[in-house]
């Protein structure tokens, strides 16, 4: 079987990058990538990784490496994806794609004219209920999905306070962009990616912002946004995220779909990142709820589900171009929450 060489950059989630590739049987992680050396021994030493760098360009030169993923801020997944690309690897990149869709735009045109995979790693696809979610769609159980709700919201949890999270020119935004996007991805996928049409959205800090000033650290981002997106099909979407909130829930996720023939409904259990879902339809003129029951479908990770796709020549699993759907829609819903005024799309 032939093996493939891979390298990560960026070892904070990039951990479990590592984890997602070594769990296939082709994938042997052979090179790691950060600025901190610190970190960079610490995660070289727990994983058996032979390579390890500083800058992430050495390793990209010196390596021969099949496939990267990029695993920092997301400042940096532009430049890093389109050098990793220009090497001539498959590129995992992490979620948000990038900061904005025009650097987006210029890594899928990377990812084209080298001939290369990009991946995004939306990685609550990757999980046995939302597989279960995505066969009763496909299997017509919903019938037409008009309307779904998708919400990541934190009652107090700014990752990383006062680092580069809350930092606009390094995270390109807050919640929305890190939070948001996961159950943004999610519901587009379930619901076949509808072509959005219209966004009408608000953001604003009334939380976070008062704590950074507090603490004397930087905050220059939102710490709540919502969005309504009308998609050219007539579908609605309503989106939530926030890492502050006077809420009941420490952490709150779900994702509701309501078709005409049934309503799926995913979350999350008592604040964890354990899931539920349940379904729910008219019988014979009555109305029944339902609830996944064990086993659960298998689900592999987002890395052992890229090393297949590459291994037997199968699409990949989450296309560049669903990143960079993800970020125009981000984008437009920044720019309605700054204007006040709904934006066109498309
Ligand atoms: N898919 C998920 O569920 C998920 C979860 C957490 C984070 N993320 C994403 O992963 C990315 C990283 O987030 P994190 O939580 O690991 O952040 P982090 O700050 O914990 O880790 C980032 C690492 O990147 C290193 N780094 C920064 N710039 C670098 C560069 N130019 N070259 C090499 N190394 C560099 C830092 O030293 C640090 O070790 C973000 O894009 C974030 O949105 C995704």
């Amino acid at each position: 079987m032939k093996r493939y060489r891979i390298g990560v950059i960026g070892l904070g989630m990039g951990k479990s990058h590592i984890e997602g590739f070594q769990s296939h049987p082709a994938a042997e992680v052979v090179a790691i990538a950060d600025s901190d050396k610190e970190r960079l021994a610490a995660v070289a030493e727990k994983y058996a990784i032979p390579a390890t760098y500083t800058d992430a360009r050495k390793m990209l030169a010196g390596e021969k490496l099949d496939i990267v993923s990029v695993v920092t801020p997301n400042k940096f997944h532009r430049e890093l994806t389109i050098a990793a690309l220009e090497a001539g690897c498959h590129v995992l990149c992490e979620k948000p794609m990038a900061m904005n869709a025009a650097e987006a735009e210029d890594m899928l045109a990377a990812a084209r004219k080298h001939d290369r995979r990009l991946m995004i790693n939306f990685s609550f696809r990757f999980r046995p209920q939302s597989y279960a979610m995505k066969k009763l769609v496909e299997a017509g159980e919903l019938g037409n999905i008009y309307f779904g709700r998708t919400v990541w919201l934190r009652r107090r949890g700014m990752p990383g306070f006062g680092g580069w999270f809350g930092t606009k020119s390094l995270a390109g935004g807050g919640p929305l962009i890190d939070l948001g996007v996961h159950r943004l991805d999610l519901a587009l996928w379930l619901m076949g990616y509808p072509e959005p049409e219209w966004v009408l959205a608000g953001a604003c800090s009334p939380i976070a912002s008062e704590i950074a000033a507090r603490k004397g650290v930087p905050y220059n981002v939102e710490d709540f946004a919502t969005a309504m997106i009308r998609f050219k099909n007539g579908a609605m979407l309503e989106l939530e995220a926030s890492w502050a909130g006077n809420i009941k829930e420490n952490e709150l996720m779900e994702t509701r779909l309501l078709g005409d023939k049934g309503g799926l409904h995913q979350y999350n259990l008592n604040g964890t990142y354990e899931f539920d879902v349940e379904f729910y339809r008219e019988l014979a003129g009555c109305q029944y709820d339902s609830k996944l029951h064990p086993p659960v479908p298998e689900c592999h990770n987002a890395q052992y589900s890229l090393m297949e796709a590459i291994v037997h020549d199968q699409p990949t699993p989450v296309p560049a171009e669903q990143g960079l759907a993800v970020m125009r829609l981000l984008d437009a819903i920044y720019q309605s929450a700054a204007s006040g005024q709904p934006v066109k799309l498309g």
